[in-house]
């Protein structure tokens, strides 16, 4: 029988529910059946952090503890997680060390946004690391605060955290990490009845089955999609089939000829593992959203949703990746880009789970670009987003593997391009022309909120250009503002 309640810690004590709505948030359990209302409801979206609340879960044998958007987080999520929120940091009427340099460093005025920034520096704070300017900037994108301004902000954090934890969490540590894995019951949980339910198995195994029985039923990852429909089309979800808490698939291995991604690996999860592929790679990953997004956002929602400015499905697809889906005991593989059929229609059965995607590795002579163009550089969805994989030999160009995002309804390969680009040499830049122009002939984008159809056919016929002065070698120190890896560095 499957296990019918959920198991989770709050600040260090063991809570059982067996009353869970399958559409319920964190934010909402937090606030109105706890009553704990220092976690604060702003955009309701995942945009603005006031929700920030901090999730331990036990990896590789060590609890890490990442700031969340509660107000998209689904309770049933929390399963076998500890959850610390700003109402539980003062303990015996002493300011934790980062509220308290947040009050010497006159870091909060209105002081709504403040208990979220207080709980995402409360998780840099038990990260281990003593952290530069850039690097407090890069874990704050996002948590807006639209009146104090951040410089105090990060001033508090520079005073308050240097990579020793010292608090009551710090403490308990141990007893917290022995009482998670005690949690581990390898259970499948179902809460509710077949009409209306939340269900989150615990083996791959039973995850495919279950979808396969239900095919109705909506499969959530990290819900930083799923949430907003809760939240903001205010819709009803009946059937819940979490993923999260399947064994094994947010697994990632790597080996020579390539990296394989399970599905269920958040962007934080798999960050180390794209940006060893390409530099690159980490460098958008790190722009996807904020600290809070990546750490619940899947790999596999981010492609299961197949939505055309997602920004991994271009990189991916220029980098020749194969998608994998799974429908009960079979599954399948395909070239990812074959997976999108058309705006909203993906080739994906009913009851069917994309389980994993394998991304081979670079040869030596492949060349590899990827650029997101956005209004802002954090927390922002791509007005275009493009990728390249060009290989060169004997100073030919004899292959290209060109991917848009934003340029269709879905994410595209530029296949006229990519034909005008083949036995070009890499050196004569007036030969690249064929194929900047044919990019005209692959795409007809759309002028929406986020850019013109104008400004998105011009702005993608530059990126062509910029990746072939780069990876010609020609004045690569002015097509970015630093070096490829010298940014990344930055952002560590
Ligand atoms: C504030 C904010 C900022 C964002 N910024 C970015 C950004 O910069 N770039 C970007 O690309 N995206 C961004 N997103 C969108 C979103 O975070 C990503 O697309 C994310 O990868 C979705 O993954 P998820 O696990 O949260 O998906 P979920 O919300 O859990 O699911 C999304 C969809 O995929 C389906 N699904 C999920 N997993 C599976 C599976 N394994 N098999 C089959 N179907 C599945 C779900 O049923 C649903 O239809 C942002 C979202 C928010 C809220
Ligand atoms: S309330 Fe704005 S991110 Fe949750
Ligand atoms: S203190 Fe007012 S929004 Fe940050």
């Amino acid at each position: 029988m499957p296990r019918a309640k959920l198991v989770f810690m709050r600040n260090g004590k063991r809570v059982e529910e067996t009353e869970v709505s399958p559409n319920e948030t964190l934010l909402d359990y937090l606030r109105l059946r706890e009553r704990s209302c220092g976690t604060k409801e702003g955009c309701n979206e995942g945009d603005c952090g006031a929700c920030t609340v901090a999730v331990g879960s036990m990896r590789k044998g060590r609890m890490v503890y990442e700031p969340v958007n509660a107000c998209i987080r689904l309770l049933a999520q929390i399963d076998g997680c500890d959850v610390i929120t700003v109402d539980d940091l003062a303990s015996e009427g002493e300011l934790h060390p980062v509220q308290k340099a947040m009050v010497e460093q006159h870091g909060s005025q209105c002081g709504f946004c403040t208990p979220g920034i207080v709980m995402s520096l409360f998780t840099l704070y038990h990260s281990g690391q003593k952290p530069d300017r850039q690097r407090v900037n890069d874990w704050l994108a996002g948590n807006l605060c639209r009146c104090t301004g951040y410089r105090p902000i990060a001033d508090a954090a520079l005073l308050a955290i240097d990579g020793n934890a010292d608090d009551a969490l710090a403490t308990r540590s141990a007893g917290t990490l022995k009482a998670l894995k005690a949690m581990q019951d390898g259970e499948d949980i179902f809460i509710g009845n077949t009409d209306r339910f939340v269900a989150a198995p615990a083996s791959i195994e039973a995850l495919a089955k279950l979808v396969a029985k239900h095919p109705d039923a909506t499969i959530v990852s990290g819900a930083t999609d799923v949430g907003l429909w809760i939240t903001k089309q205010l819709r009803e979800l009946p059937r819940i089939i979490l993923t999260g808490r399947a064994a094994g698939f947010d697994a990632i291995t790597s080996s020579k000829s390539g990296l394989r991604v399970g599905a269920g690996a958040t962007y934080a999860q798999a960050f180390d593992a794209l940006a060893g592929i390409d530099p690159d790679i980490g460098e958008v990953v790190r722009r996807i959203g904020s600290k809070q997004v990546r750490a619940s956002g899947t790999i596999g929602g981010n492609i299961a949703n197949g939505s055309p400015i997602g920004d991994m499905p271009p990189m991916l697809i220029a980098l020749g990746a194969q998608l994998e889906l799974m429908k009960g005991k079979k599954t399948r593989v395909m070239a990812l880009e074959d997976f999108f059929i058309d705006y909203g229609k993906q080739n994906r059965q009913a009851g069917e789970l994309v389980s994993a995607v394998e991304i081979p590795r670079l040869a030596r002579n492949q060349h590899f670009r990827a650029y997101k163009i956005s209004k802002r550089f954090d927390q922002d969805i791509s007005a275009v987003m493009a990728a390249f994989r060009i290989t060169v030999e004997k100073g030919k160009m004899t292959e290209a593997r060109i991917a848009f995002g934003g340029m269709a309804g879905t994410p595209k390969r530029a296949s006229n391009a990519e034909a005008a680009l083949v036995g070009v040499s890499i050196a004569n830049e007036a030969d690249w022309e064929t194929a900047i122009a044919a990019l005209a002939d692959d795409f007809t984008p759309l002028t929406d909120m986020r850019a013109s159809a104008g400004y998105r056919m011009r702005v993608a016929q530059n990126l062509l250009r910029k990746a072939l002065t780069e990876i010609a070698g020609k004045a690569s120190d002015e097509t970015r503002v630093a070096g490829r890896r010298e940014r990344l560095e930055a952002a560590q």
